[in-house]
């Protein structure tokens, strides 16, 4: 794949070199993560090209100024960085422009007159799960006036949910697995009980999630229908939207997609390789042992050829923008089904993500500029 080197596009403020808001941290148990890769970020953007403005949300949602030094966001002694343990005061707050009439950055603290922090052209939020990547930042920026990376409101709160992913890709013929849904239902003694027949109608195994959450957290496998009642329960005190889905046998493989000048292309294909007798990608499958993530998987040709085709047909039947890692099975007869999209994967150097498109010649240094050229070129509002 040949990838065109881009060319700076200066912003609305003017100047010369478009200003970068770094937005990281959050309320999400993503927290940790986000900064690190917010250090990353800070430490391959081209400076030639970009100014930036590093912002911190901390655990409990304030917006906090931090300083421009990545040695202090990284995991240090094995602990990963916090928002609170960086900011520089303890109760001043950042403010987006309220309405797009401005795109100037405010500091304000108690009892002081609020400090101009200059303009901002593009916000780059580096959120994991709720209030990050699942709409409601992409509403607040669409409200300032902000242009911003990624997928907008509406791609973003369907991807961030489960059951609406599935549905929508359903509806474009983009394979799914078997799968219901419990909510409130499952309250009542009448509303169980239909809901055990619907799921036992699933097959074993199954899976239980959270329907809106990441990290594997809150997920059980369940093998037998009498530990049902305790999966439920566990994902329910992540979200009271549950989805039950039957388990299948295949491989896990994914697919980086980002957007270019003439639309989204994808990338060559990744393998998780869960190891370790871990019986699926669960938490500390992903972050604590060493489960492997094979790239370029070893598919055919005419394979890698179809999953990408999926891939770029997956991101755009959401109306994704911008970039989006899609999650597939490939059965054991062959065919391909989508088990979820993610439109903010994990974005660190040796993440999936990055290394998905270095491997398909797009270092993380140009992903990153991409990425900003992308969000730079679209505005705000209906597009
Ligand atoms: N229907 C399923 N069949 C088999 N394995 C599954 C299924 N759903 C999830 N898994 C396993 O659980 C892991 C986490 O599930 P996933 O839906 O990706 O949640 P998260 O959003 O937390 O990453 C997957 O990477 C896979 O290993
Ligand atoms: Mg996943």
């Amino acid at each position: 794949m040949s990838i065109e080197q881009t060319s700076p596009n200066p912003g609305a403020s003017g100047a010369a070199k478009p200003r970068v808001a770094i937005v990281f941290g959050g309320r999400s148990s993503e927290h940790g993560i986000s900064v690190s890769t917010a250090a990353s970020v800070l430490r391959s953007i081209d400076r030639s090209k970009y100014e930036v403005l590093p912002i911190g949300i901390t655990h409990e949602g304030r917006w906090a100024l931090v300083d421009d030094d990545p040695a202090r966001m990284s995991i240090t002694d094995g602990k990963l960085p916090d928002v609170d343990g960086i900011a520089g005061s303890t109760e001043g707050q950042v403010a987006l422009p309220g309405s797009p009439a401005s795109r100037e950055v405010v500091w304000s603290e108690p009892g002081a007159a609020p400090k101009a922090l200059g303009e901002v052209d593009v916000v780059l939020p580096l959120l994991h799960g709720p209030w990050g990547e699942d709409g409601t930042l992409q509403g607040l920026l669409e409200l300032s006036g902000v242009p911003y990376v990624g997928s907008g409101v509406l791609a973003s709160a369907v991807g961030m949910d489960k059951e609406f992913t599935k549905r929508i890709l359903e509806s474009h013929g983009i394979g799914v697995g078997s799968y219901t849904v419990v909510k409130r239902d499952w309250e009542t003694e009448e509303g169980r009980a239909a809901a055990r027949t619907r799921i036992a109608a699933l097959g074993l195994p199954l899976f239980v999630k959270p329907c809106r959450a990441g990290s594997s957290i809150g997920i059980t496998k369940v093998k037998d229908l009498a530990d049902l009642d305790t999966a439920i329960d566990e994902a329910r005190r992540h979200d009271p939207k549950v989805i039950v889905e039957r388990g299948v046998e295949g491989r896990e493989i994914e697919c980086a997609v980002l957007e270019f000048e003439d639309g989204p292309r994808a990338s060559v294909p990744a393998e998780v390789l869960v190891g370790g007798g871990y019986e699926f990608y669960d938490f500390e499958a992903k972050y604590i042992d060493s489960s492997e993530v094979r790239i370029p998987a070893e598919l055919d040709a005419d394979d890698t050829a179809e999953i990408r085709r999926q891939a770029v047909a997956a991101f755009e039947a959401l109306g994704c923008e911008g970039l989006a890692r899609v999650d597939f099975f490939r059965l054991t007869d062959g065919s391909w089904v989508v088990n979820e999209i993610n439109t903010m994967p994990g974005f660190t150097p040796i993440s999936a993500y990055p290394k998905m498109w270095e491997a398909s010649g797009l270092p993380y240094a140009e992903l990153i500029d991409r990425l900003l050229q992308a969000a730079l070129r679209r505005s705000t509002g209906l597009r």
